[in-house]
């Protein structure tokens, strides 16, 4: 009984980790896929007009349920020079796929 209860904590236990791994990895290959070509590898912005991630107070500030909905549906501020499309260009992402990419963003470039 013992041994089984210890195979099967270890068991939960990585499968938690894996699908944490797995959500991480996942975020990181859209945000190569559909997002640096603008915001750049280093998040700092592969062009002028670009917000950079990294910067503190920066858009990072704002809440997630504020920019996944502008990632979802797209965003231009006042007197921005350029949008932000919906989705990234791609309208096959998903919700899940944008929480994601979201997270591996303040992961990677955010300050907290
Ligand atoms: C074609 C270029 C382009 C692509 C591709 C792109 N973005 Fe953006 N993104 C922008 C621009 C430009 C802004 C600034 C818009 C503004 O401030 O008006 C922006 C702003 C943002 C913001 C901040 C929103 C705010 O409040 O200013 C987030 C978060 C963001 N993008 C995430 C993403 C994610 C995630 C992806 C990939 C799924 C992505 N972007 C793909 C151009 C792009």
């Amino acid at each position: 009984m013992r041994h089984s209860r210890w195979t099967f904590l270890i068991a939960a236990l990585w499968s938690v980790a894996a699908a944490h791994a797995y959500a991480g990895n996942a975020g990181r290959a859209i945000y190569r896929a559909h997002c640096s070509v603008c915001h750049g590898s280093n998040g700092q912005g592969a062009m002028p007009g670009m917000p950079s991630f990294t910067q503190k107070g920066g858009v990072l500030r704002l809440p997630d349920t504020v920019l996944l909905h502008r990632i979802e549906n797209g965003y231009r501020g006042a007197g921005a020079p350029m949008a932000m499309p919906p989705k990234g260009g791609d309208p096959a992402l998903t919700q899940q796929e944008i929480t994601r990419v979201l997270g591996y963003i303040r992961r990677k470039f955010g300050h907290e």
